[in-house]
């Protein structure tokens, strides 16, 4: 599936029906993968979907923090995720730099919905853990596709 974005309105309305379609798994977090070019709309998409979850505070780039936790309001722990986790690894250089990052327990508990930005630095953009990859794509028009799948 291939949505075509012009508008902050328009991407609002795409990271809302992506935020109700994403389910959580049973036995561990639930892992979406965002590619793209750097400036596709990578952050700006985990941000949309951070206020489509109700994350009251604004997304930044975690570009030099590398990860931020972010709790989830009451009405999104219902529906079984209570942590949104948003990940850059652009600047990460192989899996191994995903330990310090606390990755592999974040992964093990089921009501972390993790957003991570640039899978292919850290070896994740094959891995069968991912359940949703999202692919950005700046195009020569100005609009931005987002493809799934
Ligand atoms: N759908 C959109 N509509 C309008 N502007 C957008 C959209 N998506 C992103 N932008 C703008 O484009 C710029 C780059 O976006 P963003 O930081 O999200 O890219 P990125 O893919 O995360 O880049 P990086 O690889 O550097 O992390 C920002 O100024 C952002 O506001
Ligand atoms: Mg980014």
């Amino acid at each position: 599936m291939t949505a075509t974005i012009r508008t902050l309105e328009e991407l609002a309305a795409e990271a809302k029906r992506f935020a109700l379609a994403v389910k959580p798994k049973e036995r561990s977090a639930t892992l979406v993968t965002l590619s793209g070019e750097l400036g596709a709309g990578k952050t700006a998409f985990a941000g949309a979907v951070a206020k489509a979850l109700g994350v009251g505070e604004a997304v930044t780039s975690p570009t030099f923090v590398l990860e931020k936790i972010y709790a989830l309001p009451v009405c999104d722990i219902e529906r079984g995720f209570d942590r949104l986790v948003h990940i850059d690894a652009y600047r990460l250089a192989g899996a191994a730099e995903l330990a310090p990052l606390g990755f592999d327990e974040l992964m093990r508990d089921a009501g972390n919905l993790i957003l991570l930005e640039w899978p292919e630095q850290v070896g994740l953009d094959a891995d069968p853990r991912v359940a949703e990859r999202v692919r950005l794509e700046l195009q020569a028009d100005g609009s931005r596709t987002i493809a799934y799948g």
